[in-house]
């Protein structure tokens, strides 16, 4: 288990207070104008050499990814953007950051933006969060009273700081769809290339991060990118919050080293699996989109990004939600069918069309009133949805299902033939998860 030592946000569960002079007292803003003064070129080197990899469910290299911008600012301005749209379903970390730590997030956007070159940050807030957005804003104004921010402030690079409230997308998380949202337009993904480093926001050069990416990045330079990258696995460090639901005697969110076991994560922070751990089901390890794993295999899981990748999963957001043996796990799948059709932009045929078609037929499939034969089709259908659109929402609603599939096809097929025996799955026997 992480050591408390070891642990960044201090104030995750909200315990203390969130404001400026307290969150001054647990570290935050702590020297950061020491850090700026070690140039742009010390700050990237720190964040590639912790291996930090974006929190916002793809996991590519943070400090890498700075690196696309331009190395010189030209005719048109670097701009930060946080994204903070956080409707992964599952997940709920990067609100817990907002509203307890919000310093923290506010010192990495100067960090993180010095480093690009930007003089402005956008964070972009989901529609829902309206505490969170009071928390934050009332947070923004205090930096700027401290001269944390704004012109002439005490870290010699002005900065400013723009909270935009989103109207509840789920793809406007997508970042380009949020850049869209963000100029004021409808929010629907673009093509790329060209990648918003190139061509982001208003047409400049523009990086988007997670909130929990830029928020951890004071903290790695104040102790250093050693100690970040001593915890976890290679290509897999440092800390991470889970947030862990469902059929667990204690759902709740926690910072962790990368790496732990699943099991490890659940016994000693959620109190178990309901009923015990021979009780569980499936665990959907990162996020609604990523494919659920069975028993088995969450019996050794570690959760970082490679092993559950080995799994054919992924750690995607790592919003773990635990499903126990009440579960019919052939209708939950159903409903996160029902997420993604909902949620598509409706921008590109394979995505429009194919998330109503797989999830009208996983309706079916919860009944039973399908025909075996389209069980391969289905499979086939999200095969040919995943990694034919533009943006990754096609891969998130083929993925649940091509795991599904993969992990509990028995339990499909043997719907399907009590369905046609006169024996039809009478729903109540499980609690679906809904
Ligand atoms: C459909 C869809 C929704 C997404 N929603 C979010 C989100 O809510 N928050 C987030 O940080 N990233 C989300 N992403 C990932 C972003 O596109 C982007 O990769 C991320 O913000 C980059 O930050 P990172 O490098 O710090 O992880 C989403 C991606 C897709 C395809
Ligand atoms: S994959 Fe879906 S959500 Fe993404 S651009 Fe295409 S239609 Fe829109």
């Amino acid at each position: 288990m992480l050591a408390d030592k070891d642990r960044i946000f201090t104030n995750l569960y909200g315990r203390r207070d969130w404001r400026l002079a307290a969150a001054r007292q647990r570290g935050a803003w702590n020297a950061t104008p020491d850090m700026i003064a070690l140039g742009r070129d010390w700050v990237i080197q720190q964040v590639k050499d912790s291996g930090l990899r974006g929190r916002g469910g793809a996991g590519f290299p943070t400090g890498l990814k700075w690196t696309f911008m331009p190395k010189e600012v030209k005719d048109r301005p670097h701009y930060l953007v946080v994204n903070a749209d956080e409707s992964e379903p599952g997940t709920c970390k990067d609100r817990d950051i907002i509203r307890h730590d919000p310093h923290l997030l506010l010192e990495g956007c100067v960090i993180a933006a010095f480093a690009m070159q930007a003089h402005a940050c956008y964070i972009y807030l989901r529609g829902e969060y309206i505490f969170e957005r009071e928390v934050l804003e009332e947070a923004v104004r205090e930096a700027y009273e401290a001269r944390l921010l704004g012109k002439g402030n005490v870290h010699g690079w002005d900065m400013d700081i723009y909270v935009h409230h989103g109207a509840g997308a789920y793809i406007c998380g997508e970042e380009t769809a949020l850049l869209e949202s963000l100029e004021g337009k409808k929010g629907q993904p673009r093509l790329k290339p060209p990648f918003p480093a190139n061509a982001g926001l208003y047409g400049c050069p523009t990086t988007v991060n997670n909130v929990e990416s830029i928020a951890v990045v004071g903290e790695i330079l104040r102790r250093g990118a050693k100690w970040f990258a001593g915890i976890g696995r290679p290509k897999n460090e440092g800390t991470k919050i889970f947030c862990i639901s469902g059929h667990v005697n204690r759902p709740c969110n926690v910072e962790e080293a990368m790496g732990i076991p699943l099991r490890e994560l659940i016994e000693e922070h959620c109190g178990g699996v309901r009923g015990g751990w021979d009780n569980l089901k499936a665990v959907i390890p990162g996020g609604s989109s990523v494919p659920l794993l069975p028993k088995s295999i969450c019996d050794n899981v570690l959760m970082d990004f490679d092993a559950l990748r080995e799994h054919k999963s992924g750690l995607g957001t790592a919003a773990v939600i635990v499903m126990d043996q009440s579960t019919d796990v052939v209708r939950a799948i159903a409903r996160i069918s029902y997420f993604y059709k909902h949620e598509s932009c409706g921008q590109c045929t394979p995505c429009r069309e194919g998330t109503g078609w797989m999830w009208r037929v996983m309706e079916r499939m919860a009944k039973g009133e399908a025909e075996m034969r389209e069980i391969d089709l289905l499979l086939d259908v999200a095969s040919q949805v995943e990694g034919h659109t533009i943006c990754a929402l096609g891969d998130a609603a083929a993925w649940p299902i091509q795991g599904l599939i993969r992990h509990f096809r028995h339990e499909i097929e043997e719907r399907i033939t009590r369905y046609r025996g006169g024996r039809p799955f009478v729903p109540g026997t499980y609690i679906a998860a809904e």
